[in-house]
């Protein structure tokens, strides 16, 4: 793909220097005019730019993802596509959209973070305006926060600037210095500027593993009530999930006024996965791979996983996370 955009860019500009060559000097002027004009145009069909050829939101790709693509996720699902919508419908908004994942490992808080992606920019993950910071690799080590601090802020001052609709997602929020989750406060906040920069078409992800016990204790009530999962409603969490959260001492987060300032727009919670989501995990995997989706193997890979609670084997532990590389054991 890309060696053929390329020839044809060397092609045009060749065509160019020929016509170049054997015209006067006026339609030399106007050719090269025209080679300019091609050429920026050209370069901005190669390269990404802050631009609808680039941006451009697919609301019924988000849709169409979130419902065939992430599995066992109803409640999540239905809050991020009514939030991510009115969103981007919005030629105005007041403040950047700021949304808090939560739930256990493997339970699809990257993947729908990877879906959001993909349904506003061309590139998806790989767009220049997507931009991941994951705390136990970006701000390792707590006491040069200070560092990290003025860094980060000068980086989302500095991608904003480039471009209003950016995305930040911040992975591992729960491991994030409090200090550091306050100096991105203010860029979070209804403000019209600052610094003559406005941050109100951005949009921030919080992924954590917050609140991912009482998710789950939830989940599993539920279903030692012989309840249906799809019951389960956002109600049901929102004062568990804000609880665990405010009072976990382990991680930032809470301590911090994010919640007590209502910056966050939302919390989403992703419930435990069970065995018949690790099933349909497996087979799309399979098919992503372009084998034929095997239902034995499947069944045979979701049932060596290690299930919660033991007796009961409920909810994967890991949902749907080690099934890549399981997948190569297996095959
Ligand atoms: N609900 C889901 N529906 C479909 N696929 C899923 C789901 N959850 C996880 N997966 C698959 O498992 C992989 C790992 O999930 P992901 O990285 O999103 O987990 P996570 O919630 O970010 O976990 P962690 O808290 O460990 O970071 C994804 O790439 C995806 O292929
Ligand atoms: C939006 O996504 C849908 C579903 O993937 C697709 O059929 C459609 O062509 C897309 N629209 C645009 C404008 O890209
Ligand atoms: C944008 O953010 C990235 C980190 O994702 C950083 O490396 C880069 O320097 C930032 N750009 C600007 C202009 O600040
Ligand atoms: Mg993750």
């Amino acid at each position: 793909m890309k060696a053929t955009r390329l020839y044809l860019l060397l092609h045009v500009l060749s065509t160019t220097a020929v016509l170049v060559n054997t015209f006067d000097p006026v339609t030399t002027t106007v050719v090269i005019g025209i080679g300019a004009s091609l050429g920026r145009t050209i370069y901005n069909y190669l390269h990404e730019s802050c631009d609808s050829k680039w941006i451009a939101f697919n609301a019924t790709a988000l849709e169409v993802d979130l419902s065939r693509k992430l599995f066992g996720q109803h409640i999540a699902s239905r809050i991020i596509l009514k939030a991510v919508n009115g969103f981007m419908k919005n030629a105005n908004p007041k403040k950047p959209l700021v949304l808090s994942l939560h739930g256990w490992t493997g339970t699809g808080k990257n993947f729908v973070s990877k879906l959001i992606a993909e349904s506003i920019y061309k590139e998806g993950m790989d767009s220049n305006f997507v931009h991941v910071f994951t705390s136990t690799l970006h701000f390792p080590h707590p006491s040069q926060y200070l560092t990290y601090k003025s860094q980060l802020q000068q980086w989302i001052k500095g991608n904003v600037t480039n471009c209003e609709r950016s995305m930040f997602i911040f992975d591992e929020m729960d491991k994030m210095h409090p200090g550091l989750i306050d100096s991105i406060k203010p860029y979070l906040d209804y403000y019209d500027k600052l610094d003559g920069v406005s941050y109100r078409k951005a949009i921030f992800l919080f992924l954590s593993n917050a609140g991912g016990d009482s998710i789950a204790q939830t989940a599993l009530d539920f279903w030692k009530e012989g309840r249906n999962r799809e019951e389960i409603e956002l109600k049901d969490l929102e004062m568990l999930l804000s609880l665990s959260v405010f009072n976990n001492k382990e991680s930032g987060f809470f301590r911090t006024s994010l919640i007590d300032k209502n910056l966050v727009d939302f919390f989403v919670p992703l419930l435990p996965l069970e065995y018949r989501h690790v099933v349909q995990c497996v087979m799309a995997e399979m098919k992503d791979r372009g084998v034929e989706p095997d239902q034995y193997l499947a069944d045979k890979l979701a049932k060596d996983l290690v299930y919660f609670p033991k007796s009961e084997r409920v909810f994967s532990v890991k949902g749907c996370k080690t099934i890549e590389s399981k997948l190569d054991y297996y095959t």
